[in-house]
């Protein structure tokens, strides 16, 4: 790879603007402390999941021992419904369905009918292993698209990531699935370790060459406290990118809009998109419009936050939906997360687990 073909960053001079006022005046797009507006939801509805991915749920800390959430901690449907469509309200245009594995939730396809009924984006990222069964119903429901995580073609090197022995050809066949009940282009998440997968990156790249699927190959993170995250496990992007380059030349593309997680490239022979999430070597808080709710209804500003705030009380007694709004909006506008951009306490054990908050 040359300089030539990849600059480092590539920003369109035309990015559109982040504040986007709307027409009420307690929904004034409201930015956070550092000026970003909230436009992205991401729902956690699960905390359980059927894998043990070693960089998100490794077994010696979610073994069978380990306290899930009770059934009756959970946010309830309507209850999930309410709250979305307040955040739509208070401006957000993006829904992201997220757990643990979120097709465990038992009829999830009612929550995505319910929640299909506002004016947002709707997708979901899974591990594709009950995606093959669900697509159709899910796609009926009205969820938009489905991203789906896949870090190896092989299944022995799957299995060292997924640590339950789940083969590749049923991931394999959920997208499939997915693309088929018009859930796609699939994006494909792939989170790369250094020695473990990174030999998966070319055949991974070269499967979905020529297809309308999106790989997207992901820096490991110190997300959660218990990954055994260290800064030589992680695989710059930049280095995918070379690896991929030198095979198959690349060029970079434009961001869809501003703020975009992914940062896009095409393959010079029109053979397709990848994209590269590089949290790890070129934060993009700065840019960062998301809010997460977790499993049982708090609320957290940061994917490294330590601390929640609880919705699910004030759900509970609150009758009114504009003071909730307003509780809402004080989080957003209270908000000064960037950890991203710090990375100041990677040590501290006390953030939030990827399988509770969803990515
Ligand atoms: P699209 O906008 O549809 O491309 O979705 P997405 O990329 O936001 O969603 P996805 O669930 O596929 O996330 C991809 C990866 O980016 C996951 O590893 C997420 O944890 C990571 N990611 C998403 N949002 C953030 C964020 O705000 N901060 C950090 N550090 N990582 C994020
Ligand atoms: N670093 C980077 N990505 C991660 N994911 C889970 N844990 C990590 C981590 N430590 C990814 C999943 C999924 C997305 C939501 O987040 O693979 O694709
Ligand atoms: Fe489960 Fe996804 Fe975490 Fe893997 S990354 S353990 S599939 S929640
Ligand atoms: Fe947003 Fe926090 Fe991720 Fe930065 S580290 S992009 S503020 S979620």
């Amino acid at each position: 790879m040359t300089a030539r073909h990849i600059p480092i960053q590539l920003v369109p001079a035309s990015a559109p603007s982040l504040l986007r006022p709307e027409a009420d005046d307690l929904t004034q797009a409201v930015p956070d402390s550092l000026g970003r507006p909230m436009r992205d939801l991401r729902i956690s509805v699960t905390d359980r999941c059927n894998f043990r991915c070693t960089y998100c749920m490794p077994k010696d800390r979610f073994g069978r021992d380990h306290a899930f959430l009770e059934r009756s901690d959970l946010l309830s449907f309507e209850e999930i419904t309410r709250i979305a469509r307040l955040f739509v309200a208070e401006g957000v245009r993006k829904i992201r369905i997220t757990g643990g594995e979120p097709l465990l939730r038992r009829q999830l396809e009612r929550l995505i009918e319910s929640l299909a009924r506002l004016d947002v984006e709707l997708t979901l990222t899974t591990n594709g292993a009950l995606l093959a069964q669900k697509a159709h119903s899910l796609a009926d429901a009205g969820l938009n698209r489905v991203t789906v995580s896949m870090d190896a073609l092989d299944d022995t090197v799957f299995g060292r990531m997924n640590d339950v022995g789940f083969p590749v050809a049923r991931v394999l066949e959920g997208i499939a699935a997915a693309e088929g009940a018009g859930l796609g282009p699939v994006k494909v998440n792939c989170v790369v370790k250094r020695g473990v997968n990174d030999c998966q990156i070319l055949p991974l790249a070269e499967h979905f060459r020529g297809s309308p699927h999106i790989l997207r190959f992901i820096e490991f993170m110190d997300v959660g406290n218990s990954n055994g995250w260290r800064m030589d496990t992680v695989l710059p992007s930049r280095e995918v990118l070379a690896r991929i380059d030198a095979a198959h030349p690349l060029q970079a593309v434009a961001p869809h809009y501003r703020g975009e997680v992914a940062e896009r490239w095409r393959y010079r022979d029109g053979m397709g998109e990848i994209g590269v999430i590089s949290s790890v070597t070129h934060a993009f808080c700065g840019d960062c419009t998301r809010m997460r709710l977790s499993p049982e209804g708090r609320l957290f500003t940061c994917l490294f936050a330590h601390e929640g705030h609880d919705l699910r009380a004030p759900l509970r007694t609150e009758a009114d939906d504009d003071n909730l709004r307003r509780r809402i909006r004080a989080i957003w506008r209270a908000r000064d997360d960037r950890y991203s951009e710090l990375r100041g306490d990677a040590t501290r054990p006390d953030k939030i687990e990827m399988s509770y908050i969803g990515g």
